[in-house]
Order: structure tokens, then C-alpha cells, then sequence
């Protein structure tokens, strides 16, 4: 991604001492047996250092979860973006917990006829919490394996019951300033907007997420609440959300304003389409070590049979 006082390195080309460390982690967590649906969620591996917070129970959803070992604790919580808290992998885990969690209101408005303001509580009673797996690439070319919490948005989407305008989904994450020593950056133009067609938005795969491993999420991952949507890269999943807007148009994300040869809206995983800067056919695994081979970026992150249907008659090309 790109910085105005940055060079011109992909940050994918930096080795952080977290990944040296990850390995024996990640070789021990690959040992695991998969829960069926049903089951309570106790975390499919065992990282080498406990998950943290106070715990969020959910089942396993077995169909929709990657049968791959997730990463441990430690990879998801201390290599993270969200650059509200700076552009260093560790900056998230050192800062983000100055974040203000509660009170935590999100206001869901727009093209609905039954717009209302929701906490945290609220939003994570309304549906029952599921576990999922699911691969998380970011644009960068790394990429975790994660078990998340939450449930579809499309609960969330189909109670304030959208009207025919509702054609986009636009999320807006959370500003605060005192606590976000990113936001005095020039970066990005702050608050973090993302989007998505309201197709994408209903798609049964992407989750409204409350925690991860068993536990609430960590600030550094989006407390206390984010999206996630598994098929797109990484910057597509906003963290702590405070407002979830539909509207006609198709909305102005922060990537895209802040360099749109670079960052679409799509932004669907797409190995044959490569960055301006670097290219998008293999990944590097958090957690495997720096001398591990690279493994093929997959189509859609591997998700391509349930989703490819959403992009038919569509250049991905143009559309990236
Ligand atoms: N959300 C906000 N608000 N700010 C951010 O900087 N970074 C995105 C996304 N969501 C970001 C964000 C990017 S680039 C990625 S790869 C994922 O969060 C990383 O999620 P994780 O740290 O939980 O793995």
C-alpha cells in the first residue's frame, strides 16, 4: 500500500521478527482435527501462547470453514493493519487498545425502512454466532488462516429491511483521534470507508465478526466489531465499524481515493491480475517462516465456486 513518505517497497518484502518466531507455532498447530457443526468452539489449534479476553462462544460452521490449519494466536493478534494505529505490523497490538469500546453504537441508516442505532450487545444477540475458518489474503501478498466469530451480515441487512435504492453497503469505521496516533497521518482520508455491492453484502460467506479463537476480538483485529469478507483482499474488511450506510451509488472507498490505479472497488483475489508494484500469483503464509515456499494464490482465495457467480459478464480486469 502506498505512503506519501514512503518508498517504493512492498511491505510484503519485509521480514518481521514475528514471523522467525511464528514457525514452530504454526508446524505445531498443523496437527488438528476438524469440529463439526455443532460442536462448542474450542480453537482448532493450540497456539503456544493462550488467546486472551473475555471468551465468545460459538459452533463450528463446518461448510463454511477452510479445512487448514489456522494460525496461532499470537501471528493473528501481533501482525496486523489498521492504520489508525500506524503502518507498522506491531503498531495495532502496541496501540489499539487505547480505543474507546464502550459505549460502542453503530448506526445503520441509509436506504432502509428501519434505520436504528445498535451497542455492541444488541448486534451480537440479534443472530446465533457461528466459528469459521476462513483464509485472510491481504494485498500486501501474506496471508493468515483465521477462525472467526459472527454471524452473515445479510441478519443484520435483512432487519432494518433495505428499500429498492439499496444497491451498495457502505461501512465507516470508527474515528478517534485522541487514542488513533494514525490519524494524524495523511495516509488515507480518515474515517476508513469500505464497500460493497449489496449482493456481496447478502453473500450467505461474509460475516459480521464479534471475536476470533474462542475469545472477543482484540482491539488490533477490529473490536468490537468489523466485516470480513474472505474472497477479497484484506483492506476490504473494515474493523470496528460505526456505521453501516445503503445507498444507490457505488461509493468512494479510502484505497481508491487514495490511489486508484492501485486499489479498486472490487478488489476480488485475483493471481492473474498482479498489483501496479508487485505481483498477486503466490502468497507467503504468516507463521511458516521466511524461507518457506510461497503457496499459489487462488482465484477468489480459494472461494471461487461460491462466488464466481456474483462477477459473471464482468471484466475482472478493469473491474479489479
Ligand atoms: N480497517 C481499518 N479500520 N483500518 C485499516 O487500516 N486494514 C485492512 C483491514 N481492515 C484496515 C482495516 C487491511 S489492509 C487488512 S489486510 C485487514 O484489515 C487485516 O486484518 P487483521 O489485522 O485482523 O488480520
Amino acid at each position: 500500500m502506498r505512503h506519501p513518505w514512503k518508498t517504493d517497497i512492498a511491505p510484503s518484502s519485509i521480514t518481521p521478527e514475528s514471523v522467525w518466531q511464528g514457525r514452530r507455532k504454526f508446524l505445531r498447530s498443523a496437527t488438528l482435527a476438524p469440529l463439526a457443526v455443532g460442536t462448542p468452539s474450542i480453537a482448532l489449534a493450540t497456539p503456544s501462547n493462550d488467546p486472551i479476553g473475555p471468551a465468545l462462544l460459538a459452533s463450528r460452521n463446518a461448510k463454511w470453514s477452510a479445512d487448514e490449519p489456522a494460525n496461532s494466536w499470537r501471528d493473528i493478534t501481533s501482525y496486523n493493519n489498521f492504520y489508525e494505529f500506524g503502518t507498522g505490523k506491531g503498531d495495532p497490538e502496541k496501540y489499539a487498545h487505547r480505543m474507546q469500546l464502550t459505549p460502542w453504537a453503530v448506526k445503520i441508516d441509509g436506504a432502509v425502512r428501519n434505520p436504528m442505532t445498535l451497542d455492541t450487545d444488541s448486534l451480537r444477540k440479534l443472530a446465533p454466532l457461528e466459528e469459521r475458518v476462513y483464509r485472510l489474503r491481504c494485498v500486501e501478498a501474506w496471508s493468515l488462516v483465521i477462525p472467526w466469530i459472527g454471524y452473515p451480515l445479510s441478519h443484520l441487512l435483512k432487519h432494518v429491511e433495505p428499500t429498492e435504492d439499496a444497491k451498495y453497503v457502505v461501512f465507516t469505521t470508527a474515528l478517534q483521534p485522541d487514542s488513533m496516533p494514525g490519524v494524524r497521518q495523511p495516509i488515507l482520508d480518515w474515517p476508513y470507508v469500505e464497500g460493497l455491492r449489496m449482493d456481496e453484502a447478502m453473500h450467505p460467506l461474509t460475516l459480521l465478526t464479534f471475536g476470533l479463537y474462542g475469545h472477543e476480538l482484540p482491539a488490533q483485529n477490529g473490536a468490537p466489531l468489523r466485516i470480513v469478507i474472505p474472497w477479497k483482499y484484506g483492506f476490504k474488511s473494515g474493523k470496528s465499524l460505526a456505521r453501516i450506510h445503503l445507498q444507490r451509488e457505488q461509493p468512494t472507498t479510502s484505497w481508491m481515493r487514495a490511489a486508484p490505479q492501485e486499489y479498486g472497488f472490487y478488489a476480488n483475489v485475483n493471481p492473474d491480475v498482479p498489483h501496479p508494484r508487485w505481483s498477486q500469483a503466490t502468497e507467503r503464509r504468516i507463521g511458516t517462516g521466511f524461507f518457506a515456499s510461497r503457496i499459489p494464490t487462488q482465484p477468489f482465495n480459494g472461494y471461487e465456486k461460491d462466488v464466481a457467480g456474483l462477477y459473471r459478464g464482468m471484466d475482472l480486469r478493469r473491474n479489479f
